[in-house]
């Protein structure tokens, strides 16, 4: 009974055994460890690794609640310098599955093993094996029907189990990690001796190669790690991993601390890329904390949040200053995709000269829900273009200023909500297919979620291992770069599970496309260009805001003029 309680805090799905068994691999000193999956982890978990083994006695004990080679007083417990001291992993896993553990260590002419069915132990008997361990785990959840209820869909397990497989990979990249499902390869990282060499095999070329690295040092803690310079669109934190000690952790010191470390450069939502490895006293860190070791406690938070916090905002510092030309700076962030996001590197540099810039100042001197009219926008008399994104017109009622990026994503929006409900996003062919790498968790996503991508104008087809080919995109959008933009889908119909608001959340993915569909902001644009922004933004519904809810249009009547220059009474 301890066991399955112990099991229910530490075995939460298939990913998390592949997590226990790899640490344990790990622990034991091995350079390679293959994993291979069965269904997604449902049917078998099989992890091999040749590292130091284990003798009869230990492989008995290996399997009995609390039993840990890995603590020799009470005092280690306060200097953990493993992945595992609590004991409890293989017992808890042997409970809630059929489990068989096969090992040999490197002195011994045989090897061992002991099988546990549901918690029932048998005695170790003699076999011949290799030097190493193999821990076999089948039909995980046999006993706990309830359990295997909460299993989500099988690319979605799946992806998990990347997940688990990938973080330890960038852990340890001196180790050779390979992972197969159904008997198919789908992760193999040969032992490298640079960190950013496992960033490659592991993130792929595209994401790695935009990752710059930086470190620091000072007293108990060292910070090192790599950052995504341009402020990355990624809407969740998939791709912000921290380590403590060579641990994955969710950390909220450190999250928080790498955020604050990126400042203005975010917006509110997006999170960067960033992979952060802190190395610390182990005297400075409980690492006892959570059953399954997702989490830990520094002993001083606050100065390690400062010290993380600085350290990203150096290196981010160092990065800008590389950027030597403003037009540099604008290609980055175009590329970053979202257009919504400030400028990087500019506009910190801009505000200070000159704050009546400051968008505050528009919105309280009034923004008028609800003030456009039939024709409204074909009716204003166009002025001119400032500052590369304002349209500056007369109106009937006074002067109208029309953010002419959000006008643009609003007519996009309104155009692809409009195909999505006749059926499907209107698409076009590209003439030469793009190729996207995408790590071996996102490849599984894309893989479950091609139909709805293929209902959003987005065709993929495979191209080699890692690699699917952009066939086919929405019509709307321009000619360019299409791999950020699909990442960035993919991420968020991961997010999705259910079909449950669905439709919502479709629309809310039609917003990101959208957004990639439109004018840059600082282009000039022609009068009749002009012109016909504000006659598309006159057939489509809900013209004053742009899908992210930005106002469209900004008017000032007479009154309000009159108002401001103190006028009247
Ligand atoms: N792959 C392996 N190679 C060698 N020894 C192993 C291996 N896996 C487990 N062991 C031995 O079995 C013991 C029990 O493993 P188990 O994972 O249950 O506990 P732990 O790793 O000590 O602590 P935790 O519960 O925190 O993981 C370990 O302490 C270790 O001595
Ligand atoms: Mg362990």
């Amino acid at each position: 009974m301890a066991n399955r309680i112990a099991a229910g805090e530490v075995v939460e799905r298939p990913a998390s055994v592949v997590k226990e068994l790899i640490e344990n691999s790990l622990d034991a000193g091995a350079t390679e460890i293959a994993v291979s999956i069965e269904k997604s982890g449902t049917m078998l978990i099989r992890v091999t690794d040749n590292g130091e083994g284990m003798g009869p006695e230990d492989l008995a004990l290996a399997v009995e609640r609390h039993a840990t080679s890995k603590l020799t007083n009470e005092g280690d417990l306060f200097h953990v310098v493993t992945l595992g001291f609590r004991g409890e992993a293989l017992p808890s896993i042997g409970s809630v599955a059929r489990m068989e553990i096969t090992s040999r260590p490197p002195l011994s002419d045989v090897g061992y093993r002991i099988r546990v069915e549901g918690g029932k132990k048998d005695p170790p008997f003699m076999v011949g094996s290799s030097v190493g361990t193999n821990v076999e785990i089948k039909e995980i959840f046999f006993n706990t029907p309830a359990r295997r209820k909460f299993l989500k869909s099988p690319a979605t397990e799946l992806s998990h189990i990347c997940d688990a497989v990938n973080r330890m990979a960038l852990a340890y990249p001196g180790v050779h990690f390979r992972l197969s499902h159904d008997g198919r390869n789908i992760a193999d990282y040969p032992s490298v001796s640079a960190r950013i060499d496992r960033l490659h095999q592991v993130l792929g070329r595209e994401i790695a190669r935009a990752l710059a690295s930086f470190s620091s040092a000072g007293g108990q803690l060292e910070i090192s790690g790599y950052l995504s310079s341009a402020p990355a669109s990624f809407p969740n934190s998939r791709y912000l991993m921290t380590f403590v000690n060579r641990r994955f952790v969710h950390d909220k010191v450190v999250s928080h601390a790498v955020l604050h470390g990126y400042e203005t450069l975010l917006m509110k939502g997006q999170y960067p890329a960033a992979i952060v490895f802190l190395e610390i006293s182990s005297t400075e860190v409980d690492v006892n904390v959570h059953p399954a070791k997702h989490e830990v406690r520094f002993r001083r938070p606050s100065d390690v949040h400062d010290a993380v916090a600085e350290a990203i905002r150096q290196a981010l510092k160092q990065e800008a200053k590389g950027l030597s030309s403003p037009a540099l700076a604008m290609e980055s962030a175009e590329f970053a995709g979202v257009m919504e996001k400030p400028l990087p590197y500019l506009t910190p540099a801009l505000q200070p000269d000159k704050p009546f810039l400051k968008p505050e100042v528009f919105p309280m001197t009034g923004v008028r829900e609800g003030s456009t009219r039939e024709g409204f926008f074909s009716s204003l008399d166009i002025l001119g273009q400032i500052l590369g994104c304002y349209l500056v017109c007369v109106s009937a009622r006074g002067l109208a200023l029309i953010d002419q990026h959000a006008a643009h994503e609003r007519v996009a929006f309104e155009r692809l909500r409009q195909q999505l409900n006749a059926g499907a996003v209107q698409k076009q062919n590209l003439l030469i297919p793009q190729a996207i790498e995408l790590t071996a968790g996102e490849l599984m996503l894309l893989e479950q979620k091609l139909p709805i991508l293929g209902r959003f104008g987005f065709l993929l087809e495979p191209f080699g291992p890692n690699s699917y080919a952009i066939t086919s995109v929405p019509a709307l959008l321009p000619e360019g770069d299409y791999r950020q933009i699909v990442r960035q889908m993919v991420a968020e119909l991961a997010e999705l599970e259910n079909s449950e608001k669905l439709r919502q959340h479709l629309e809310e993915r039609l917003a990101t496309i959208a957004c990639h569909s439109v004018i840059r902001a600082n282009r000039l644009l022609e009068m009749t260009e002009m012109r016909a922004l504000l006659q598309d933004l006159d057939q489509i519904e809900f013209a004053t805001q742009c899908p992210h809810g930005r106002p469209v249009v900004i008017e000032f009547s007479r009154d309000q003029l009159d108002r401001m220059f103190k006028r009247v009474v």
